[in-house]
């Protein structure tokens, strides 16, 4: 379930206290050295955080997707040992340390989706996460893999979620270390990838309008839209959780306008003044220049993001009309959330 991703956190329901790596008296915010802190432009720049998979790669996978789909296993019902990768394994190795130590953003190209049928693409992606970390649910239902499309969902609703609906979403962090997204066919239009740096945005908010970031470090009680252990459907994280953390020595980013917004009204604490301006301004931010970066998937690619310092936004898209067809189980985008075990650091799930 959903609350899976909560009870993991060791930090989760520590005091707000413990999260600040020097108490005492209050100092003024200043820039951090991260290589996560990054502008559009340096992105754009270098291009070393994607990476293409040759073709011995590729067959190295296929070879590891017919060893469990002989056995008849399937996403969620096998491990790494279960999916035997070589090369690729210190490769996907990799990935980890430019996903926690690096940019944070990793995109993986050279994958034909046409080559696999649902099930075999599922069982390659599922192999490559649990390469990569130990994945977890990000809904109530306990879902590994969401799939990404229009439901018909209205996003204004109360408690649904982004990637069930078309429509635009705004800058946020998902709820595990890291976020995947594997796109098996574009949107018909539109569906942009949004990406922005939480470490820049600190950055800037501290040279820049250092009066924000005291409520960013308070935090806030993020809206659980549902899916909290409780099933109230009004229910919130029970401590705030900041916007921007420390843990050993290294910022960490949770940031979710909306749940924030939701969940401080549902508290019956509504933002208004500075607090509202605080949120707003870091999800403005992160939607224009110069930290917002886009990214137009083309099919096969995977989008490998660190929630602890990459926010990440969508444009609406109109999907195809066969994705919506009930004949159609895979639609547009997959998008399973993974966490690793080495990553011990950083932010409380918001
Ligand atoms: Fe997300």
């Amino acid at each position: 379930m959903a609350n899976d991703c909560f009870a993991r956190s060791p930090r989760c329901h520590a005091p707000d206290t413990a999260l600040d790596p020097a108490p005492g008296p209050a100092r003024p915010p200043v820039p951090v050295a991260d290589p996560a802190a990054w502008l559009a432009a340096d992105l754009a720049g270098d291009p070393g955080w994607v990476h293409r998979l040759d073709g011995h790669e590729v067959h190295e996978l296929d070879r590891a997707v017919e060893v469990v789909l002989s056995r008849g296993l399937g996403p969620g019902g096998f491990g790494r040992d279960d999916f035997p990768l070589t090369h690729l394994a210190d490769r996907i190795a990799g990935w980890a340390r430019d996903l926690d130590q690096g940019r944070g953003v990793v995109l993986v190209k050279g994958l034909d989706p046409a080559r696999y049928d649902d099930d075999a693409l599922a069982a390659l992606y599922w192999g490559l996460a649990v390469h990569l970390g130990e994945p977890v649910p990000q809904n109530a239902d306990g879902d590994l893999i969401g799939r990404v499309r229009d439901t018909g969902r209205d996003y204004g609703a109360k408690n649904v979620r982004g990637y069930t609906t078309r429509a635009e979403m705004r800058a946020h962090c998902d709820a595990a270390d890291v976020v995947g997204l594997l796109c098996r066919h574009p949107a018909m239009r539109g569906g942009e990838s949004r990406i922005a740096s939480g470490i820049a945005i600190y950055n800037h908010l501290a040279a820049e309008r250092p009066d924000l970031i005291a409520p960013l470090l308070e935090g806030f009680h993020f809206d659980l839209r549902g899916e909290g252990v409780t099933d109230d459907p009004d229910e919130t994280t029970f401590h705030r959780v900041p916007v921007f953390s420390w843990f050993e020595g290294r910022l960490s980013c949770r940031y979710n306008g909306k749940t924030i917004e939701d969940g401080m009204t549902k508290r019956g604490m509504a933002l208004t003044g500075l607090a509202l301006e605080a949120v707003r301004e870091v999800g403005r931010l992160a939607l224009e220049p110069p930290f917002r970066f886009d990214m137009t998937f083309e099919k096969g690619d995977i989008q490998l993001l660190c929630n602890h310092s990459i926010l990440h936004a969508r444009g609406g898209f109109e999907d195809w009309p066969e994705a919506r067809a009930p004949a159609r189980p895979v639609a547009a985008l997959a998008e399973p959330a993974r966490r690793t075990g080495r990553w011990r650091r950083r932010s409380p799930i918001g």
